[in-house]
């Protein structure tokens, strides 16, 4: 594991081309599902510096709030509400330019103004949870994004199966 998490480069690009193989090595050799969410989502805040970096682990019919970084969160997102229970109910990638113009968008934080979310499947194609990203920014998520944080889905979908 590295001791150190090296933050790299000043465009998106750069830095989640440089934090991606560090994601890779912090999980490689461990097994607990905690453990490696944990720091998937901080190695995230720490490179961003986004206002919210963590995960809802899908439960029976509800999102139950996993490891984060950031301000307090509502703890249960049944299936189909907010942002993130909507990326579990269709099972697809959210952006939200303004949360404010989302119908139906939680506000764990008044301070969130825009918000990424993906989903991980398992084996089945069962969403398994949600990684939530939020931002003190407008639109500060595009397909730029998108395309990294898949990566990292991937990534936990190896480690959550
Ligand atoms: N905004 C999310 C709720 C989770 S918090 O932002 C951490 C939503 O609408 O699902």
């Amino acid at each position: 594991m590295a001791e150190e998490l090296k933050v790299a480069g000043t465009t998106k690009e750069e830095r989640y081309s440089s934090l991606l193989p560090q994601i890779r090595s912090l999980v490689e050799g461990e097994e607990d599902v905690i453990a490696n969410i944990s720091n998937v989502v901080a190695a995230i805040k720490q490179t961003f510096d986004h206002l919210w970096v963590g995960v809802y682990f899908a439960r029976g019919n509800e999102l139950v709030l996993g490891p984060f970084q950031g301000p307090i969160a509502c703890t249960r997102i049944a299936l189909g509400k907010g942002v993130c229970g909507t990326a579990w109910k269709e099972k697809k990638v959210i952006i939200v330019e303004d949360v404010d113009k989302f119908p139906g968008h939680i506000a764990c934080s008044s301070e969130s103004r825009s918000e990424i979310v993906l989903p991980a499947f398992n084996k089945k194609g069962e969403v398994t949870l949600v990684l939530d990203i939020d931002s003190k920014n407008l639109a500060d998520f595009n397909s730029v994004d998108e395309k990294y944080l898949r990566n990292v889905i991937e990534i936990i979908e190896t480690i959550i199966v």
